[in-house]
């Protein structure tokens, strides 16, 4: 009975703080899983490492791989973009360090670029259990091309998943950033193939008289439902 207590109390424990309730099944709003791992900068305590930064987290299936060398390549260009908006990146696949950095060396080559931020070696796919980054039916001894993005309070706010043949699009990566960081400074959504600079939509929630007030640079009201305005932090 006694046990039966503890293990309540615990479940509840877990609910309440919001983790996920099993590993491999994080979802939108959990508590990103906290890690320490080795990565080709060292060891990375990752909430530590997160610090107050938003950051995406992202999976590969193989070092030397054709399509994961231009993925890379295509994320150190990003650096910049990614610093400017205050995201850490980091990747993870099964291989080890020793590869990773030789690695790398090819994709600074091929891809023109440097790579400048951490990429984990997860060989025994702690890391990759825990995000649930392995699809045995689709790669069974390798994880799949899985991206978490994680806002300064550690909740997921985005799971992508690709297989291993497409190489992902970062530039969409980068733009559900800015509209994530939009929604959590201001009362708005993006709308489909919304753009930097398109007009965003006004929540919902926000009544109609309080709208002046919050959006001085005015409004249209399409329906009582769908009011859009320009994008509230460009000048
Ligand atoms: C690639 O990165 O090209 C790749 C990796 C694993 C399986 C298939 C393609």
């Amino acid at each position: 009975m006694k046990k039966l207590l503890v293990i309540s109390f615990l479940s509840l424990g877990i609910f309440c703080f919001g983790q996920p309730s099993h590993p491999g099944y994080v979802r939108l709003g959990d508590l990103a899983p906290d890690f320490t791992a080795e990565t080709t900068l060292g060891t990375v305590k990752f909430y530590d490492w997160l610090g107050n930064s938003w950051g995406i987290l992202f999976s590969h299936p193989s070092d030397f791989t054709p399509v994961c060398t231009t993925e890379l390549g295509a994320v150190a260009k990003l650096d910049a973009a990614f610093a400017k908006m205050n995201v850490k990146v980091i990747a993870l696949s099964v291989d080890s360090i020793s590869s990773h950095r030789r690695w790398i060396g090819d994709i600074n080559e091929t891809q023109h670029t440097t790579v400048n931020f951490p990429i984990i070696a997860d060989p025994k796919f702690e890391v990759a259990n825990l995000y649930g980054m392995v699809h045995p039916n689709a790669m069974e001894k390798a994880t799949v091309r899985s991206v978490f993005i994680i806002a300064p309070d550690k909740k997921v706010k985005l799971m992508l998943t690709y297989p291993a043949s497409t190489g992902r699009n970062f530039d969409e990566i980068l733009r559900v950033v800015e509209s994530l960081q939009l929604t959590a400074k201001y009362s708005v959504a993006t709308p489909a193939n919304w753009k930097h600079g398109n007009d965003v939509i006004i929540s919902p929630a926000v009544k109609d008289d309080d709208i002046p007030k919050k959006f001085p640079k005015g409004h249209t009201a399409i329906k009582p439902y769908l009011r859009t305005t320009p994008q509230p932090d460009l000048k």
